[in-house]
């Protein structure tokens, strides 16, 4: 065995390079890239530092690319999302931790011990609508996208989780392919950003994510109209829209839902407190009339 092979060794090497790239916590990602390419844990790296290294020249390869910005889930195609693994494609966004503030606040409208149909609106790898039904076991769900690839990513990805046979995965152009009525809950993380901005983002961002995920017109609110003029013909009465939004839309998706009749609308804060995920209900106007005509028997 060369002693370049030695784990210790191809570790430290990696360390240094990604440190003279500046790459953020150098250790951290040199060691998580080894023991996803070699199927081990940071222990038995500490354990047996001298065994080799088996995959030593994929392993350079993948330090190179990290020094060189690829983010970590473009290398390994894995991103762990709410606590479970997902492939990651070219065809689909790079699932974000801001997103699972979406699915806090949706888990918080579906209730355990009752069947609930939940549609995921541009579903790219399917992270959101795969936690949701992961974590309600009685839910079933659709995931749309108008991406034939971001598709078979969400397949292959509730395939690995066990959860094909309560998710349909479905071509769509926004909500078409979904029947009047028909969803309880409706969740979307839509493309958002502002096309004159999209030029300027990071490069980690703006050269790996799927430009379809990204381009939200030239308010960046393309998606959201599109989606929120819809939504209450395929919402059941009293069904729930929940939308990821961008920093700065706290103020214009709000007032798109209240236009398009949705009440009870909140705003809820990412954990660096900007404002990241919107609420809002469709009225209950079978509930209302039943008041009525309870109010009129009376009267
Ligand atoms: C920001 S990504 C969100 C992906 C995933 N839900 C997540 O949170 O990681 C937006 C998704 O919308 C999809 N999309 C873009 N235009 C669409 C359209 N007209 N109809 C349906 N989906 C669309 C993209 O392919 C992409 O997968």
């Amino acid at each position: 065995m060369s002693p370049d092979t030695a784990r210790q060794t191809a570790l430290r090497a990696a360390v240094a390079q990604l440190q003279a790239a500046d790459i953020p916590s150098p250790l951290w990602e040199a060691r998580h890239l080894l023991c996803d390419l070699e199927g081990i844990t940071p222990t038995d790296i500490i354990a047996y530092p001298d065994l080799p290294v088996h995959h030593i020249t994929q392993y350079q390869d993948w330090v190179a690319l990290r020094a060189s910005g690829v983010p970590m889930s473009r290398i390994t195609g894995r991103r762990n999302f709410w606590g479970l693994e997902f492939h990651v494609t070219p065809a689909t966004l790079d699932p974000r931790m801001d997103s699972e503030v979406l699915v806090k606040e949706a888990l918080a409208l579906i209730p355990t011990d009752q069947t609930c149909d939940i549609a995921d609106i541009g579903t790219g790898t399917g992270c959101l609508i795969l936690a949701l039904l992961h974590d309600r076991p009685l839910a079933t769900g659709t995931g749309l996208d108008i991406s034939i690839e971001a598709l078979k990513t969400a397949q292959s990805n509730a395939d690995a989780l066990g959860l094909s046979g309560r998710v349909r995965l479905v071509e769509s152009d926004w909500l078409s392919a979904l029947q009047p009525q028909s969803i309880d809950i409706l969740v979307s993380n839509p493309p958002y950003i502002v096309q004159g901005e999209i030029q300027h983002l990071d490069p980690a961002v703006r050269d790996h994510d799927p430009i379809l995920a990204l381009d939200g017109g030239t308010d960046g609110l393309d998606a959201y109209r599109a989606i929120i003029e819809t939504a209450p013909k395929v919402l059941r009465p009293g069904g729930w829209i929940a939308l990821e939004i961008g920093w700065d839309q706290g103020q214009t998706v709000p007032n798109l839902l209240n236009k398009a009749g949705f009440l009870r609308i909140s705003c809820h804060q990412d954990t660096a407190g900007r404002d990241r995920v919107v609420l809002g209900q469709k009225p209950d106007t079978t509930a209302l009339k039943k008041t009525l005509g309870k109010d009129r028997a009376k009267g």
